[in-house]
């Protein structure tokens, strides 16, 4: 039997956190025997804000060094860069084309960026395309994400469904897969915001995936909860700061919101609580800090990594590209 393909990618912007690990990264990990996977660091993305272009470079790196970190297993996975397969941006144009302005201008995460900017760029408007581009070109089943990346998903479904009505069956309808646990990690400082990277400079607000020991105990003895001492999973907001280090205890360990509670039935108070929270979150995020540091150390040895990842990428980007360009009229190069 085929496997089924996975396709997924991640920001290189601002530090990647304890959400981005459990809600998307760590069931990559656990996933990648089961399926044939994609992952791709999406620095294409990334450029739709501004950004400093050696700070955009050097975390790119260290994004890629921090997934294999994680676990994805280059004998499994397929990582890479998303700008080594030029690819996804021709794709992009093409798929451009046949996107309609008003599906672009309603989606809910540019509406939110381009609020909170000045001058807005082509390619913050642009962006769910070069993201359909990137689902499309490997003709993905399915797109693990976050919640707040569905609406993208379903746009890319859309652009599959016009493209293959105009100009016949050309693409796979991919199907966004949301996880229920982690999906949503919080803010430690604020449990009714998420956990994001633009924030996760804010002192209290996020784990980092390469904070100290000592700075993660910090943060979960900061994070707030409320003036109860009821340990159990609520969707009462008040209760929204329990419930979350709640769900990062079980995301971490697998166990079953029974089983959690009955692990603190006998705590004392919410000290207790956040104390084994950050053990468990500690030891999940030292050995992948540890093999970080190792790969950081051997540039080489990781552009060999991703010049491997690129090479096998595209040998399925392209081949499709042609097809594409085929469909919509192009002469193919000789
Ligand atoms: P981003 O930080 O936007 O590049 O997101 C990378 C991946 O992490 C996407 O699949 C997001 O949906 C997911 N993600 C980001 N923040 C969180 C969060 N607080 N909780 C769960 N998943 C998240
Ligand atoms: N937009 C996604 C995010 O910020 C990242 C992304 C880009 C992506 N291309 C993708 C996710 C393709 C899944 C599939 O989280």
């Amino acid at each position: 039997m085929t496997k089924k393909r996975v396709f997924s990618g991640i920001q290189p912007s601002g530090n990647m956190h304890l959400g981005n690990y459990l809600g998307a990264v760590k069931r990559w990990v656990e996933r990648q025997a089961e399926k044939e996977n994609f992952f791709c660091v999406v620095d294409l993305h990334t450029l739709t804000v501004p950004q400093d272009p050696e700070a955009l470079r050097q975390e790119t790196r260290s994004l890629t060094a921090l997934l294999f970190a994680a676990g994805l297993d280059p004998d499994k996975s397929i990582l890479f860069i998303q700008s080594h397969v030029s690819a996804h941006a021709e794709c992009c144009w093409l798929l451009n084309c046949v996107t309609p302005l008003g599906w672009l201008e309603r989606m809910t995460q540019y509406k939110d960026k381009a609020g909170k900017q000045e001058s807005v760029s082509t390619g913050l408007l642009d962006y769910p395309v070069l993201m359909a581009s990137d689902i499309l070109l490997y003709d993905a089943h399915e797109v693990p994400v976050g919640e707040d990346q569905k609406q993208h998903v379903e746009l890319a479904r859309d652009i599959a469904q016009r493209f293959n009505h105009l100009f016949g069956e050309t693409f796979v309808i991919p199907e966004p897969v949301i996880s229920e646990a982690g999906a949503r990690v919080m803010a430690l400082n604020d449990p009714a915001v998420k956990m994001s990277k633009s924030e996760a400079h804010v002192r209290g607000h996020a784990v980092r995936m390469l904070d100290e020991p000592a700075e993660i105990e910090r943060a979960f003895k900061r994070a707030v909860t409320d003036s109860g001492k009821e340990v159990r999973f609520s969707d009462d907001p008040a209760k929204a700061g329990v419930n979350n280090l709640l769900e990062i205890y079980r995301v971490i360990t697998g166990k079953g919101k029974e089983e959690v509670e009955a692990d603190f039935a006998h705590a004392r108070g919410y000290g207790d609580l956040k104390k084994r929270v950050a053990e468990v979150v500690i030891e999940e995020l030292r050995p992948i800090r540890e093999r970080y540091n190792v790969l950081m150390q051997d540039p080489a040895a990781l552009d060999r990594l991703l010049a491997r990842g690129a090479e096998q990428a595209r040998a399925v980007a392209e081949p499709k590209l042609r097809e594409i360009q085929g469909r919509v009229g192009l002469v193919l190069p000789g």
